[in-house]
């Protein structure tokens, strides 16, 4: 069967998350009403339905649902179909309460939230499969429906299950993975702290020891969840296979996922779709949003994608839930837009009056639609429209940026020389650098094929295959340009250091090995002297052995007084940089402004906090342009501007706060992969 790689949808997808079976028959007719009024032309349905679907075990009743996508249908709304594994029925843990998921700490998961049953239990692998074939044999060929969404955001709330059956899963895996105990005894280094299995059966789970676990144990359990997840993902998918060759999904959630190695899923997805919610905290979460775009983007291989959700403002699951103000719904929609997706959605339609997300934001607030949130969906619902010819457009970039969930899960383990090291938060400040300098980049994977750009960054590469060191290393003597930060190179597949000093398996390329690492106490900090300026740098020194690098920047103060803390090398046709500072966003740009001169890449140059990025169609080139700034700013660029429909000669004048997208002339490609 030839799978659709895309929903069958005219336009640009727009809707969100509708859970109607919270509300009368009587609100539905509004609702699509409503809906049309707002331009949306796609809905998630089902997500949360399975004690709608089969009330009892075995009694499917689909009447409600047929009713529904008949009266979507009617009114020219398409149907996302969810399967409602993420959310079995109270009988299921009632008749199957071996099922539920065990914590860590040996706590039964109970009832009466919502998550995963256990991913190892054979009853709710069985009741999921027959859940998606019911529902694939009902609806496949119903009009309303063209795409399938399995499952909610893998992983969360619950991913790891320690529970006998998944330890039992977890014991045959691991026979898979390494054939005899005594290769897992060699990989996990089990000689140390007298951990040595001489019997399967005496291999655990990690969970709650005494002191920390052995880190290459934990390490392995992390791909295993993984795999194990993917495995429930894969029944569902399979059996809806039998029947429909509409596309299947499964909603990402990029940069904010744990247990979920992303380039291994989206080779399984059909349609890449992700979840985003801004994080109050961060005062500019919008930096935090397009990374994760960008990478959203890159797992897919840079084919469009679909927000699956976002908010229309607050969200209610946050310490502080800070509204979304005017106008940065639109922004941040449309930053998503430049970064690839082709299709924008929120959770939910309607705000729900009872249960545990009252008081989240929806396209229909408690308010009504005679409200600010639903003037700006319906602003949005046109804005799509008037830019739907962008749909298909591919995002180009000269910049890769380094990306491995099996580095994250490694670095994040404990006892790491500092604390303050962490590996999203070195991403988002390398990544605020290039954002800032609006440099658009894609995300790679430290094996993938780097040889079609100019400048590799790699801000947190803490685990670092050999396979992985050696293409580095090639890329640069290929002529590449590499930034590493700060804690890279560091161990294997296995956590275990890499023989020939911290960072070996860069040292050709950066022409230098790490001596000893040289923490920072909390709050200390140190001088760091690039280019004749003195930048602040907290949390982390080091004593770099040289091995062929050329000096450029020096610790001054603190315990790395005077060694080198920056560094260029050059090997073959391209250059290593590294960095062993922490640096912030701010102290990075000096750097970066000189790794750009060597990888040949030239910033915008636009004021920053104006974000552009390019989008390249078959025939036209669009520009989206989002303007973050309190004041107005101009953009120098010829075209149409779709959202209003002007022509723009030579100058584009954007409000503080405002976005345009805008149709230019075809522009040659530049590299990337
Ligand atoms: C997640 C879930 C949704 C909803 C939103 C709220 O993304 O998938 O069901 O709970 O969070 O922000």
């Amino acid at each position: 069967m030839s799978i659709n790689s895309w929903p069958a949808l005219d336009g640009m997808a727009y809707g969100g998350d509708y859970n109607p079976e919270q509300w009368s028959r009587e609100v539905w007719d509004e609702d699509v009403a409503l809906m049309r009024e707002a331009g949306v032309n796609l809905v998630s349905v089902g997500i949360f339905s399975w004690a709608m679907l089969e009330p009892k075990e075995g009694l499917y009743d689909f009447s409600w649902m047929d009713e529904l996508l008949d009266l979507l249908h009617a009114n020219g709304i398409a149907v996302d179909l969810g399967t409602p594994s993420v959310s079995p029925p109270a009988w299921f843990f009632h008749a199957y309460p071996e099922s539920r998921v065990i914590t860590k700490d040996g706590t039964v998961m109970g009832f009466g939230s919502r998550g995963m049953a256990s991913h190892a239990s054979t009853e709710y692998r069985e009741a999921i499969a027959r859940m998606a074939t019911e529902l694939a044999r009902h609806y496949a060929d119903h009009p309303a429906v063209v795409m399938w969404h399995v499952h909610n955001e893998y992983g969360v709330p619950v991913g790891e299950d320690f529970g006998p059956r998944s330890v039992a899963n977890w014991r045959l895996w691991l026979q898979g993975r390494y054939s005899t105990l005594e290769a897992l005894n060699e990989a996990w280094g089990t000689a140390f702290w007298g951990q040595r299995y001489g019997d399967w059966e005496h291999v655990v789970a990690p969970a709650a020891t005494p002191t920390i676990a052995n880190p290459a144990m934990k390490l392995d359990w992390a791909r295993f969840t993984d795999d194990q997840l993917r495995e429930c993902f894969r029944i569902e998918r399979d059996a809806i296979r039998q029947h429909s060759d509409k596309p299947v999904t499964t909603n990402f959630m990029a940069h904010q996922s744990w247990n979920t190695d992303l380039w291994k899923w989206a080779q399984e997805v059909d349609v890449v779709s992700d979840d985003h919610y801004l994080w109050a905290p961060d005062p500019d979460g919008h930096v935090g949003l397009a990374l994760s775009a960008d990478l959203t983007r890159s797992v897919g291989g840079n084919d469009p994608w679909i927000l699956m959700e976002h908010s229309s403002s607050a969200v209610n699951w946050q310490g502080r839930n800070v509204a979304k103000r005017p106008g940065e719904e639109r922004r941040n929609a449309l930053t998503h837009v430049g970064r690839g997706a082709d299709g924008i959605l929120f959770f939910q339609w309607r705000a729900s009056r009872s249960g545990a997300e009252k008081f989240h934001s929806a396209m229909l607030p408690h308010a009504g639609k005679d409200s600010r949130v639903f003037r700006e969906v319906v602003q949005l619902g046109q804005h799509l429209k008037d830019i739907a010819e962008v749909r298909g457009s591919r995002v180009v970039a000269d910049v890769a940026v380094l990306y491995d969930w099996e580095s994250l899960w490694a670095h994040d383990l404990e006892w790491r020389p500092s604390d303050d090291m962490q590996f999203r938060e070195r991403m988002r400040a390398y990544y605020e650098r290039l954002w800032r300098d609006d440099v658009t980049v894609d995300f790679a994977h430290p094996e993938a094929d780097l040889s079609g750009y100019r400048l590799v960054v790699a801000p947190s590469s803490y685990l670092l295959t050999a396979a992985a060191g050696e293409n580095l290393c090639a890329y640069v003597a290929g002529g590449g340009t590499l930034l590493v930060g700060a804690f890279s190179g560091i161990v294997d597949e296995h956590d275990a250091v890499h023989a020939g000093g911290f960072g070996a398996p860069l040292k050709d390329a950066l022409g230098l090995t790490v001596e000893e690492f040289l923490p920072l106490r909390e709050g200390e900090t140190c001088d760091v002297v690039f280019d004749g300026a003195a930048m602040t740098a907290d949390a982390w020194a080091e004593d770099i052995a040289l091995a062929g690098a050329e000096v450029r920047g020096t610790f001054a103060g603190g315990p790395g007084d005077a060694l080198p803390a920056i560094t260029r090398h050059q090997h073959g046709q391209g250059a290593g940089w590294y960095v062993g500072a922490r640096l912030t966003h701010e102290t990075l740009a000096p750097v970066f402004a000189q790794v750009y001169a060597d990888a040949g890449i030239v910033p915008a140059g636009g004021p920053e906090g104006l974000e552009t990025i390019t989008r390249h169609g078959a025939d036209h080139d669009f520009v989206i342009a989002v303007n973050h700034r309190e004041d107005a700013v101009s953009l120098s660029i010829t075209g149409t501007e779709l959202l209003s429909g002007a022509q723009i000669d030579g100058t584009l004048d954007l409000k503080g706060g405002d976005a345009a997208v805008v149709r230019i002339a075809r522009a040659q490609q530049g590299g990337g992969a």
